[in-house]
């Protein structure tokens, strides 16, 4: 009996050693493993709609409600996290326009809205609260330069 249980540990163990071998092996052959993304292969995973509903109203929201107090470390946060979210974002926004007259609009309300949230996140890491007030109406400038034109 004692042996028995010993021999099955044993085969499982093997067999945990293998297979830990063999994905150890699958993973160095190229045609086994998916190719890395590259930024060209860029694929959006929703809809205009829910971009704006799901990530741009709320992060943007939750960066003005926050309570201005330059004393409080969470505050900062607030402004670093909210801002670094909409400038990543907002790249590619940029990528997402329409093709025709209103491209430049749309690419350019995307660079403007890119460059005013970057700033933003630099003055929030250097606690420049002058910074973040003057950054943060260049933000609102360049949700409504799309707006006024792509959102019915
Ligand atoms: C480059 C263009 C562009 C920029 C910049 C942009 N938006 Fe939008 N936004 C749109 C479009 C297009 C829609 C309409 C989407 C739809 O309903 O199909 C929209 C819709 C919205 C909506 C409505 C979503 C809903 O639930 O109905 C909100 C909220 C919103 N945007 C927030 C923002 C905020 C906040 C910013 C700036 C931080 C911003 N957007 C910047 C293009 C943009």
């Amino acid at each position: 009996m004692k042996s028995r249980t010993a021999f099955r540990i044993t085969l499982a163990l093997a067999f945990v050693v293998t297979a830990g071998t063999l994905a150890r092996a699958t993973s160095f052959s190229p045609t086994a493993v998916a190719p890395t993304p590259v930024a060209a292969d860029y694929e959006p995973v929703d809809n205009m709609h829910h971009l704006m509903e799901y990530i741009y109203g709320p992060v943007f929201g939750e960066l003005k409600a926050s309570q201005t107090n330059t004393d409080d470390e969470n505050y900062w946060k607030t402004v670093k996290k909210t801002t670094l979210v909409i400038a990543e974002v907002t790249s590619l926004l940029a990528q997402r326009g329409p093709d025709g007259d209103n491209a430049k609009i749309w690419t350019d309300a995307s660079q403007s809205l890119h460059n005013a949230a970057k700033a933003t996140y630099q003055a929030g890491r250097e606690k420049n609260q002058e910074g973040v007030t003057k950054n943060l109406a260049l933000m609102q400038a360049g949700c409504k330069a799309c707006h006024g034109t792509f959102k019915k």
